[in-house]
């Protein structure tokens, strides 16, 4: 059977094996699904012997999403965007290829809720991994403008550079945020400590959506603080999750699978 797996550190609490293994009933495709902790200085390592021993494809997360992307022989056009690699595919000619399916997953999920992207002003809080790697697909859908705010400046305007040809795109700091937003994303990883990013309640217009990369059982602190301020719709990042997974899936199988049904299933489940 076909073998894949996740590789992380820790990976203990991954969701991808269930995940995978929902697609692969769903799709009535024949594969495993593992999650592999491998050490913090042996990524490459584990990858190497996962692929020598016969592994198909594999995701990649926190650690090792850079190493994979320093490690791959062929690079997709938006791996190169994320500057991070997030699918590994071995190729019959023995080429390891790296793909980049987080930002097409976020995508993916945002358009499922709101249908269209275009015209809409969008405020992007963070500058770090998870904002690099969402900024070309965000960018492709023709938003009427992206600002990104960081609580280090400096590499908000990083990053807006990075991405000004592709876009209206512009850096600004928490404090002088002053407008209302279409959309506002969370890439922070503020909410993972319970915190907020301090940013001005002025950014919650009339009719703003907010969506917050991370989830839990629980409303996250950043949903939670919008709902109050006048969000008209918060959501949370367990359909980016599974979006970025079936976009994985679809690069490895050639099927997509649906992603409803799964979302559901693994809310059920949080605690
Ligand atoms: P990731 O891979 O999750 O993006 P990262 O690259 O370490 O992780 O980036 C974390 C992001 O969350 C950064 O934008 C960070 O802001 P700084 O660049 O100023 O460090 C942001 N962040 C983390 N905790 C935060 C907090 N309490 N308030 C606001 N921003 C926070």
């Amino acid at each position: 059977m076909d073998r894949y797996a996740v590789f992380g550190n820790p990976i203990n609490h991954s969701k991808s094996p269930f995940i995978h293994t929902l697609f692969a009933r769903q799709t009535q495709q024949q594969l495993t699904y593992e999650k592999i902790e491998a050490p913090v200085d042996d990524f490459v390592g584990s990858i190497r012997r996962f692929f020598a021993e016969g592994g198909k494809g594999a995701n990649v997360t926190v650690p090792f999403k850079e190493q994979a992307f320093q490690l791959v022989d062929q690079l997709s056009p938006r791996a190169k965007l994320a500057g991070a690699v997030n699918t590994l595919k071995l190729t019959d000619d023995g080429l390891l290829l790296g793909d980049n399916t987080d930002g097409a997953g976020l995508v993916q999920d945002l358009k499922y809720h709101l249908e269209e992207l275009t015209g809409k002003k969008i405020l992007l809080l963070g500058a770090g991994g998870a904002c690099r790697g969402v900024m070309g697909p965000l960018l492709e859908q023709h938003p009427s403008e992206i600002v990104i705010a960081n609580r280090t400046a400096a590499k908000a305007e990083q990053l807006a550079q990075e991405f000004s040809a592709m876009g209206k795109v512009r850096a600004s700091q928490f404090a002088e945020l002053n407008e209302a937003f279409d959309l506002i994303i969370n890439g922070t990883s503020a909410s993972l400590a319970g915190a907020m990013p301090d940013i001005p309640e002025a950014v919650i217009g009339s009719a703003t959506v907010t969506y917050d990369m991370m989830y839990g059982s629980k409303e996250t602190v950043f949903n939670l603080w919008a709902k109050e301020h006048g969000a008209i719709k918060t959501i949370d990042g367990l359909g980016m999750l599974v979006c970025q997974a079936a976009e994985s899936f679809a690069v490895w199988r050639g099927i997509r699978p649906g992603t409803r049904q799964v979302i559901r299933e693994l809310r059920r489940n949080l605690t």
